[in-house]
């Protein structure tokens, strides 16, 4: 177990109904003046937005609406955003929305009482300010990236060409309501969910002994995750697997998975920039990718292999060897099962496939993908290449 300090700043509400009953308790720690951030229109269309609007109006309190967060949010609309906030004298931020709105209100939150440019200050000059945020809420109405319950922020630099993560506050509460999350449609529901897994797993395969604590508590979230994934296949209304879902989202990203141990996240890396090139939706990307990676590195952590197909996917075979092969075959299976894409053509992005998936742009997305220490073993930008060529 390596040394660790741990601290938990978000308060979270978890269950159908709770913002009605408990948002406006909370609402003080945002200050008078409230600025509401959304997405494409959403919570418009189904009436969530408003139901929250009445609440702050309620409270006697003002607000003032920042709409048009894209997925992959773009650093240029997270400025929009602080420039806004700061014009309108705002005291604290609520996000209504999936990953992108969470993530895009970290960084307004961060912005608007810094002159200091966040990007610059954090990925260029080493220096995070996240101590001087305004404070932020969070509604979140799609599950699966966990951002209500970490201080990540994921935003797409579109002049340098980078998705990177930058360091925020997390949100100091947090509501996981079904109610919000109902109309999220089946594709983004299951993409969302592998995300989850997905991380739970890149923290799992990460650098640990096998006595971690941490690691046994990840096979639990894995194992719930794909639990609650088969229940939904075909049928996402389920509400008690999409609210165990939520809360495996939660704890997938939390932070409690990564104690004392280290991670790989090196998919995330790729995906990333993949992102950044092709605008493509997070969680399909990571499920095209993740198996190709794990061929590529599971015989530098066969034992680990072999203990994830065990656990997760009851793979029933005693040669650790052939248990780890299995694992990944069971990914696999899962991802067919969830429809998700399984190739880079499959994915939707913004422009014609074709064109983003050129040689040149595999060449460029994979040099520009940060490469991670901590995995089963260390990728060369040349082998990220020949595993973005794989999943053509
Ligand atoms: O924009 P609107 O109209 O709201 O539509 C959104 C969007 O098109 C829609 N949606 C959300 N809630 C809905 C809904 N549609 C109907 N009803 C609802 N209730 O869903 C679409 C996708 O939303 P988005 O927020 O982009 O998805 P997701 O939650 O998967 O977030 C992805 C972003 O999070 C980042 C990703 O990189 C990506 O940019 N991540 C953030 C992390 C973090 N901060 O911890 C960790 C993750 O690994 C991830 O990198
Ligand atoms: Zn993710």
């Amino acid at each position: 177990m390596n040394d660790f300090i741990y601290e938990y700043p978000t308060k979270v509400f978890l269950g159908n109904g709770m913002v009605t009953t408990h948002l406006m308790d909370v609402l003080p720690i945002l200050g008078d003046r409230i600025m509401v951030v959304y997405g494409g229109g959403s919570v418009r269309r189904n009436g969530t937005l408003n139901e929250v609007l009445s609440i702050i109006k309620g409270s006697g309190r003002v607000y003032i609406e920042f709409s048009g967060i894209m997925p992959n949010p773009t650093y240029s609309k997270v400025q929009e955003g602080a420039k806004a906030a700061k014009e309108a004298g705002v005291t604290g931020i609520l996000a209504l929305g999936g990953g992108s709105v969470i993530d895009a209100s970290k960084i307004i939150a961060l912005q608007t009482p810094n002159e200091t440019d966040v990007w610059s200050s954090e990925m260029e000059k080493n220096g995070v300010l996240s101590n001087t945020a305004l404070p932020l809420g969070a509604i979140v109405t799609s599950s699966g990236t966990g951002s209500e319950m970490n201080g990540g922020a994921v935003i797409t630099n579109e002049e340098k060409k980078l998705k990177a993560g930058l360091f925020a506050s997390a949100p100091r509460f947090a509501f996981l309501d079904y109610h919000f999350m109902e109309t999220v449609p089946d594709h983004q529901v299951l993409s969302g969910a592998f995300d989850t897994l997905s991380h739970a797993m890149e923290t799992y395969f990460g650098s640990s002994s096998f006595l971690n604590a941490s690691d046994d508590v990840a096979l639990g979230v894995m194992r719930n995750t794909v639990k609650n994934i088969r229940r939904i296949i075909g049928n996402t209304h389920d509400e008690e697997a999409r609210s165990n879902l939520m809360w495996d989202s939660a704890m997938a990203e939390n932070g409690i998975l990564k104690v004392g141990r280290f991670t790989d996240f090196e998919v995330h890396q790729i995906e990333h920039q993949l992102g950044a090139y092709t605008d493509c939706n997070h969680g399909e990307g990571l499920a095209v990718l993740q198996p190709v990676y794990y061929r590529h590195v599971y015989k530098s952590a066969i034992e680990k292999f072999a203990e994830f197909g065990r656990y997760v996917f009851s793979v029933n075979e005693s040669d650790d060897a052939l248990a780890a092969e299995k694992s990944i075959e069971e990914l696999e299976n899962l991802i067919k099962a969830m429809g998700l894409p399984r190739k880079l053509t499959e994915l939707r992005m913004k422009a014609n496939p074709e064109e983003l998936l050129s040689d040149d742009n595999l060449r460029a997305i994979a040099d520009s993908t940060n490469i991670l220490a901590h995995g089963p073993r260390m990728l060369s930008h040349d082998e990220v290449y020949e595993i973005l060529k794989e999943c053509l």
